[in-house]
């Protein structure tokens, strides 16, 4: 079983447009998904038509094992499932603070997971906490979608920088371009100048696209409604580029 994590410090690039298509698409390609909502905005249950998580206590792994097992949810596609959010986890960090080796518990949690699925998918909230902390040590490749702006560069570099401060592994960070507009100069300049200092970055894009936004009215992953568009090609794109890095871990 492989861990993947959508996250960025940032808010509004991307992460839970990538978690929902790049699920359906691990899934189209076979493998056993489960898909994991770590923000309380709880967008991936309002995405996939599902119910919010009921409430349950948090006291150590174990019990933070068995609440999550509790409110899995199958999806409306066959061999994705959901543990969607609720608003209780605006707690977790104050919850994981007061737990022994409180950087690593994520990690003990997902192993239960681990016989039922391929891949675990989390959708994280933009910040950078104790949660974010157990999700880097949690996770085998962490997508970073980058708008190609100024600010958006800046809290990429501030990542790595974390990275580079607590001695975290930098290699499992695979940061790729998101809401690209290619007539836009500034998307291309900044583009050119992160790939350099960067090279890291996947060669897929995801391009800006009305189809993407449209999810919110159709309320399933892109994926599920518009196979061809560019947006839709460029998420099965991005998963297979994943599933060579996957393999090769
Ligand atoms: N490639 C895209 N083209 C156009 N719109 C997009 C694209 N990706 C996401 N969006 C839209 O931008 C908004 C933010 O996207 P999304 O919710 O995926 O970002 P996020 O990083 O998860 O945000 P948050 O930090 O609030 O969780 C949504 O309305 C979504 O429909
Ligand atoms: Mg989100």
């Amino acid at each position: 079983m492989k861990i993947i994590s959508s996250y960025s410090i940032k808010g509004g690039v991307g992460k839970t447009a990538l978690a929902a298509n790049l699920a359906f698409a691990l899934r189209d390609a076979g493998h056993r998904t489960l898909l994991i909502d770590l923000d309380p905005q709880g967008a991936v249950a309002f995405y996939f038509r599902v119910g919010s998580a009921e409430k349950f206590r948090m006291r150590d792994a174990q019990s933070m094992a068995e609440g999550l097992r509790s409110n899995i949810r199958e999806s409306d596609f066959p061999g994705l499932d959901i543990i969607p959010s609720n608003l209780g986890y605006r707690h977790f960090d104050i919850l994981l603070d007061g737990m022994a080796k409180r950087r690593k518990q994520l990690r003990k949690v997902l192993e239960e997971f681990k016989p039922h699925y391929d891949v675990i998918l989390m959708d994280c909230p933009p910040n950078i906490t104790l949660l974010s902390e157990n999700v880097f040590r949690a996770s085998d490749v962490i997508l970073v979608p980058v708008v190609p702006t100024v600010l958006s560069q800046r809290t990429f570099e501030q990542l790595t920088g974390f990275f580079r401060d607590e001695d975290l592994p930098g290699g499992i960070l695979h940061p790729f371009f998101s809401m690209v507009q290619k007539r836009n100069k500034m998307h291309k300049e900044i583009m050119a100048e992160l790939t350099e200092l960067h090279p890291g970055f996947l060669k897929t894009t995801i391009p800006f696209s009305v189809e993407v936004e449209k999810m919110g009215a159709r309320r399933m992953p892109l994926l599920a409604y518009s196979h061809a568009s560019d947006a839709a090609q460029a998420y099965r794109a991005l998963c297979s580029e994943i599933l060579i890095q996957l393999s090769q871990l």
